[in-house]
């Protein structure tokens, strides 16, 4: 019996990174997963693997910033399984083009926004009469490291769409305690997947990041994958709104070792 047997889950992100590992993984522990992406190929690529290797996956495209494509996911999605457990709000973008408070262009900062936290919401909005309907459920939405210490490389857009995921986890997590519906963030400290790599494009850039990183090293999607596993399932039963980091021990250093 796996950790998620007879639970079904809608993952937003999960044609790439932290979201696909997330796919597998869920299926592997026994979850019906919808594989929720903007690349429906992507996400069509994922389901194939979870079904080849005898799991059960639905892939739905959509873009997390517009409403009515969230809605007719999260309706596809429960009518696809019967029933919605687990809603995990992953898809987020960080553009190259975001910087600091001054050189951040007005539509990155609105389409980060729009993406990263009013994405969520709309997550969340179409997602907690479901998980209402199943009797209770878990949300876990993806926050950052940066929602918690200020970045060293300057990206005030996506920070501060990071920090409103993290307060509106937390309200939402009070606002439904008693429906049993749990609701808990995630912030991943820097990972070796294509959203980070892409931005610190030099070298020199990675190593600037690996500074504050105990642990000297990037961490892996699937290492995440293995947090929203845990928030996912009933081993989690007793914990609501928290800021579950997963980064290497960033945020807890002050001076990192040589
Ligand atoms: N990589 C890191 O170091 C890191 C650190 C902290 C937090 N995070 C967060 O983790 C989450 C996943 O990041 P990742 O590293 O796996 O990224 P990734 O770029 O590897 O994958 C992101 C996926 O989201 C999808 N996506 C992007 N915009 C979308 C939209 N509008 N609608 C639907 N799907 C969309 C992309 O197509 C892609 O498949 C993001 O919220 C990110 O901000 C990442």
């Amino acid at each position: 019996m796996g950790r998620l047997a007879g639970k079904a889950t809608f993952i937003t992100g999960a044609a790439a990174g932290i979201g696909r590992e997330s796919a597998l993984l869920f299926a592997a522990e026994g979850a019906a997963v919808a594989v929720v992406d903007r690349d429906g190929d992507g996400a069509a690529d994922v389901v194939a693997e979870i079904t080849e290797a005898g799991g059960t996956a639905v892939g739905l495209t959509a873009d997390v910033a517009v409403e009515t494509s969230v809605a007719a996911a999260i309706s596809d999605a429960e009518e696809a399984f019967g029933r919605l457990d687990v809603v995990f709000n992953n898809a987020g973008i960080m553009l190259a083009a975001d910087g600091d408070a001054q050189s951040t262009e007005e539509a990155v900062w609105d389409l980060t926004m729009d993406v990263n936290l009013k994405g969520v919401w709309f997550g969340c909005r179409h997602g907690i009469p479901a998980l209402r309907r199943a009797g209770g459920g878990s949300i876990i939405n993806t926050a950052s490291f940066v929602a918690l210490v200020g970045a060293a490389t300057p990206q005030l857009a996506y920070t501060a769409s990071k920090g409103g995921v993290l307060a509106m986890t937390r309200e939402l997590a009070v606002t439904h305690a008693r429906e049993d519906i749990r609701v808990n963030a995630l912030c991943p400290g820097p990972l070796r997947t294509e959203l980070l790599m892409s931005y610190l494009d030099t070298e020199e850039m990675r190593q600037r990041r690996l500074v504050h990183v105990p642990m000297g090293r990037f961490g892996e999607a699937v290492e995440i994958a293995a947090a929203a596993l845990f928030l996912a399932s009933d081993d989690s039963s007793y914990v609501t709104g928290t800021d579950f980091s997963v980064d290497g021990g960033l945020t807890a250093a002050y001076v990192t070792p040589e």
